[in-house]
């Protein structure tokens, strides 16, 4: 099942860039290359498998997992950026800036932004009125008051050490919106009603923060080469993370009770939950 669900998001990555116009070369070459580079497609994987728990049938919803892919994918671009995180290695090579320059690099995550909203408006076999709903939800959980000020709240961190509430509030917005977006948007597909969409998110709010947890974690307990980014970056950055307010062993042992409290939301969401609770239970114990 696994394998089958990321080859269909590779083949549907690799489509959507499939134009290089020889005028403005570098932008689809910095665009595929960040996009094509692996990751691991926790994103994707969680909408189709939400899709498949409400009953969707068919692959309407693989726009949304490459539009959502996409935007992951620009946000780690921007993220690496030397205004940002400054870091030099992104999924096992060098980052995108560093690659193709910093301009390229800007200018390839807001491409990445702006096709991953024509690509998820192209979902064919799935009735506009939820396509447009999703399309409300993505662009709520990645903007303003979603991904985009969790990083802004994360940079403000690196001169301000939050308390726990405001960390809290941070992670839920640059790593926990995403996620949320992800298996709200695969119930909306499948025309979910309200009350398991509200579930999903609350599922996917405890997996961000978990999620995060470990990342921060990894970013000072990692092996380099298989984390595939820069090992010290927050330190680095003398950014606040859980790990800094904690220390390594509490951190592990909250993600230990997030990950508890959201396979808790999935057992009352119901159905077959067996593929989202073993992806739940992987993300805890990953090296990278
Ligand atoms: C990294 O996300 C950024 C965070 C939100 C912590 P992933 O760990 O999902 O990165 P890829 O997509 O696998 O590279
Ligand atoms: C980034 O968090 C979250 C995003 C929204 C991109 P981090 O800055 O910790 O992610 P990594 O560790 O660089 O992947
Ligand atoms: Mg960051
Ligand atoms: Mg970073
Ligand atoms: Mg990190």
């Amino acid at each position: 099942m696994h394998e089958n669900e990321k080859k269909q998001i590779e083949q549907k990555l690799k489509s959507v860039l499939a134009d290089s116009p020889a005028q403005y070369i570098e932008l689809t070459e910095a665009m595929r290359y960040s996009l094509l580079s692996g990751g691991k497609r926790i994103r994707p994987i969680l909408l189709l498998r939400f899709f498949a728990l409400c009953g969707g049938k068919g692959d309407g919803a693989l726009s949304f997992a490459a539009a959502i892919e996409m935007i992951h994918t620009y946000s780690l671009i921007h993220d690496d950026l030397p205004s940002m995180d400054n870091d030099d290695m992104r999924r096992g090579r060098p980052s995108c800036h560093k690659a193709f320059g910093e301009a390229t690099a800007l200018l390839a995550g807001d491409a990445l932004l702006t096709m991953a909203f024509a690509i998820a408006a192209e979902t064919e076999g799935i009735p506009a009125e939820r396509v447009t709903k999703a399309i409300a939800v993505l662009s709520e959980c990645a903007g303003t008051h979603g991904m985009v000020a969790g990083q802004v709240m994360d940079l403000r961190f690196e001169h301000e050490t939050p308390t726990q509430e405001a960390l809290t509030v941070m992670v839920k917005k640059k790593t926990g919106c995403l996620l949320e977006a992800a298996a709200a948007i695969g119930c909306i597909l499948a025309g979910a009603g309200e009350k398991t969409v509200a579930l999903a998110r609350e599922y996917a709010a405890f997996v961000g923060l978990a999620f995060q947890m470990i990342d921060d974690v990894l970013d000072q307990t990692a092996d380099e080469a298989l984390l595939g980014k820069p090992v010290g970056s927050d330190q680095k950055n003398g950014k606040t993370t859980f790990v800094t307010l904690l220390g390594l062993e509490e951190t592990r042992k909250r993600a230990a009770e997030y990950t508890k409290k959201a396979l808790a939301v999935l057992e009352e969401i119901g159905g077959d939950t067996a593929d989202i609770k073993a992806l739940t239970q992987e993300l805890l114990i990953r090296e990278y």
